[in-house]
């Protein structure tokens, strides 16, 4: 099964992505994750993403469709989750025919519908750990013991760049702007299934596996 998690910046998408992988073996293909991961090494696509990451604006099409299409071949007959991809018109095309070529089809199209002003608290207050990844949040998720984290115990913990009001907003313009209005390109195909991201972790989870199970 090849899955879409479509929401605004903060909705959910890599949370529940993780937690797929977790549960059903399915194979999180976030797109932010693999910009970062470049940014992170220098290469010649994380020196051109960087600035526009933290600005909040979208990277070219063609870069993310061919970070998208490096990582289908490998899956074998592992489901995709794809997570903050596509987010254009152009990119939901190119996403099409990277399946069809690898004979490959869309399930579902999993919308988090959600309260904007929420998505700016979740976003600026998330961080975390330095060393394992492990998830915190200054208002809901703090570490038990004082700035050590649960998991690994280590001390350092880091904040994404792009998680600050100003940047938030412009990515959730961009949101509003190009990726809102790929929708009907799936609700004329009927795979779009709407969910309330506003309810717990749990509840969305819940959710979603009444979906995939085709229990909604
Ligand atoms: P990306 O990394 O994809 O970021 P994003 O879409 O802005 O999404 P986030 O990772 O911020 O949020 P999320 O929906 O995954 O939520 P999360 O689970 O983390 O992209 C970053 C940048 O890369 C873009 O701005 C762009 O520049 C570039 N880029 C990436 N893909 C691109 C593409 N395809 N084309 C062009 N450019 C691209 O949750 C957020 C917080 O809320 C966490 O603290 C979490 O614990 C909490 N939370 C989650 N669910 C709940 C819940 N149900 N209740 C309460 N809290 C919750």
């Amino acid at each position: 099964m090849n899955i879409i998690l479509l929401g605004p910046p903060g909705a959910g998408k890599g949370t529940q992505a993780a937690r797929l992988e977790l549960h059903r073996g399915m194979v999180q293909l976030s797109t932010g994750d693999m910009l970062r991961q470049a940014v992170a090494q220098g290469t010649p696509v994380g020196l051109q993403a960087k600035a526009v990451m933290e600005a909040g604006e979208l990277v070219s099409d063609a870069i993310v469709s061919a970070l998208i299409g490096e990582r289908l071949d490998p899956l074998g007959d592992k489901g995709a989750i794809f997570d903050g991809y596509p987010r254009t018109r152009a990119q939901a095309e190119a996403l099409d025919l990277l399946l069809s070529e690898r004979g490959r089809k869309l399930d579902y199209v999993i919308e988090l519908e959600v309260d904007e002003e929420a998505l700016v608290e979740r976003i600026t207050g998330r961080f975390s750990c330095g060393k394992c990844g492990a998830p915190y949040h200054d208002q809901f998720k703090l570490p038990k013991v004082d700035e050590t984290c649960d998991v690994c115990g280590a001390h350092e913990f880091k904040r994404r760049p792009d998680d600050n009001q100003k940047t938030v907003r412009t990515r959730l313009a961009e949101y509003r702007a190009k990726t809102a209005p790929i929708l009907p390109y799936y609700q004329e195909r009927d795979l779009v299934r709407p969910i309330d991201g506003m309810a717990p972790v749990d509840a969305v989870a819940l959710a979603i596996d009444a979906i995939l199970d085709g229990a909604a």
